[in-house]
């Protein structure tokens, strides 16, 4: 890395890096990535130990806090989300104004956002505690929300949260398709959830991050920055693609067809990509993959699910994409989607919901980072250069003379 801190302004360098693909544009001590290695960790954490080992509030904690919580720390924080998993009943009106068949994700921007209608933060003040209660009232209430926007979205009636439920656990009460008392969450499948949280709570600079962080560079208030991460999230060339992975998954049908797909992903010409695989960092396996993939093997057998043809498909696709050159001289591996759409799947999450349950997983990240750069002494506002390519200037022609 050069550090652009010693190219003076002044002379009028500057780097052009589309897609940012060489800059570091902030010190981070959150997550570590290693592209070639394929590791990551938390705080120092290998992800694999904490998928297995820990759950989200644990690693939540953690990235928030920079230490796995103690007994104590734990009861507190888990306390704290438990009292603020309640969304005002004015903001649940909000979600009967939606089109009846709004895209669960379009539904998220819009009522992350409107919470900064409800919960005031003074940025200029930037208070310790001020800062923590809006990021734990942000990961407290996402599952309240991500639930909301899947019942309004099915005309269901709404299910409020449980205090005495785990994180993941809640998350599945709440969207229960059929509300009935008692209902009983699979602890398979919650444990399960609570994994798939863990692998997508953080990932350094990606786009959703990086665009917390440019809106927080502003000031602006926490809310409004969240809701504009789950809008970067919701592409399909980010958190978007579990979605698409399914859905390409449905479309191949049957392994006959892998070749023709395989194909269609290496015409240059064409623009379909394999989606679930390649990745900006890593140009190995992403571990969170492997993890991934062990979860979706475990949730099958143990659910007596153990056939999900599109698991066929995705496990002869990824052989077939490792065994081709293209694939291995482009160095695309899978990455973390490739095998999560299975996995919500099999935990009866239907399909628009994938990309909601990564936005709630991802609070933790985001909040996280936003938290770590308003705290930055010297943080500057995001404002990046340009390389103008337009008219040099002209002089204004009447319209009369226009022609
Ligand atoms: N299928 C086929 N070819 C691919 C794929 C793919 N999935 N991904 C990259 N390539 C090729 C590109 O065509 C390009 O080829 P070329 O050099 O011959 O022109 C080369 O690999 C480099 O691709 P870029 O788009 O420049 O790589 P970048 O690092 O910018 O993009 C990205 C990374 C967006 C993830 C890309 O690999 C992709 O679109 N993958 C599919 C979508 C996906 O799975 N996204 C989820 C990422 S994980 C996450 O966000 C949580």
């Amino acid at each position: 890395f050069i550090d652009v801190r010693s190219l003076q302004p002044k002379t009028g360098v500057c780097t052009f890096d589309p897609g940012f693909t060489s800059t570091a544009a902030c010190e981070s001590g959150i997550t570590f990535t290693d592209g070639d290695a394929g590791r990551l960790l938390y705080r120092g954490y290998p992800v694999e130990q904490l998928a297995e080992r820990g759950d989200y509030l644990d690693t939540a904690y953690l990235l928030l806090h920079g230490e796995l919580p103690t007994k104590l720390q734990r009861r507190r924080f888990e306390n704290e989300v438990r009292h603020h998993s309640l969304v005002h009943e004015q903001l649940i009106q909000f979600f009967k104004g939606f089109k009846h068949d709004a895209h669960p994700m379009a539904i998220m921007v819009g009522v992350a956002g409107a919470l900064s209608a409800f919960y005031e933060y003074d940025s200029s003040a930037h208070s310790p505690e001020g800062q923590l209660e809006a990021c734990v009232r942000l990961i407290s209430k996402m599952p309240t929300l991500a639930a909301l926007a899947f019942k309004t979205s099915r005309g269901l009636p709404i299910v409020y949260p449980r205090n005495d439920l785990g994180f993941a656990e809640n998350l599945l009460y709440m969207m229960q398709a059929v509300p009935c008392e008692p209902y009983k969450v699979d602890p398979i499948r919650a444990r399960a959830l609570e994994k798939v949280l863990v692998l997508y709570a953080d990932h350094e600079q990606n786009a959703s991050t990086c665009t917390v962080r440019t809106a927080g560079s502003s000031q602006a208030n926490p809310f409004a920055c969240i809701a504009s991460g789950i809008a970067a999230l919701w592409g399909p060339a980010h958190g978007g693609a579990n979605e698409a992975v399914l859905r390409m998954l449905m479309d191949i049908g049957g392994v006959d067809r892998i070749p023709e797909v395989i194909a269609r992903a290496k015409d240059r010409d064409d623009p379909f990509r394999l989606y679930g695989f390649g990745h900006r960092v890593y140009k190995t396996f992403d571990p969170r993959s492997r993890v991934m993939k062990a979860v979706a093997d475990e949730l099958l057998e143990a659910t007596g699910i153990d056939h999900d043809p599109l698991l066929t498909i995705a496990v002869a696709l990824e052989r077939a994409a490792l065994a081709d050159p293209y694939f291995a001289s482009h160095r695309l591996y899978p990455n973390v989607e490739f095998y999560s759409g299975i996995v919500l799947r099999a935990l009866g999450i239907p399909i628009s919901m994938f990309t909601v349950i990564f936005s709630v997983a991802r609070t933790a990240g985001w909040v996280s980072q936003w938290r770590e750069m308003v705290n930055e002494g010297q943080h500057k506002i995001t404002r990046p250069r340009q390389m103008y390519t337009g008219k040099l200037e002209r002089s204004f022609v009447p319209i009369s003379r226009r022609g």
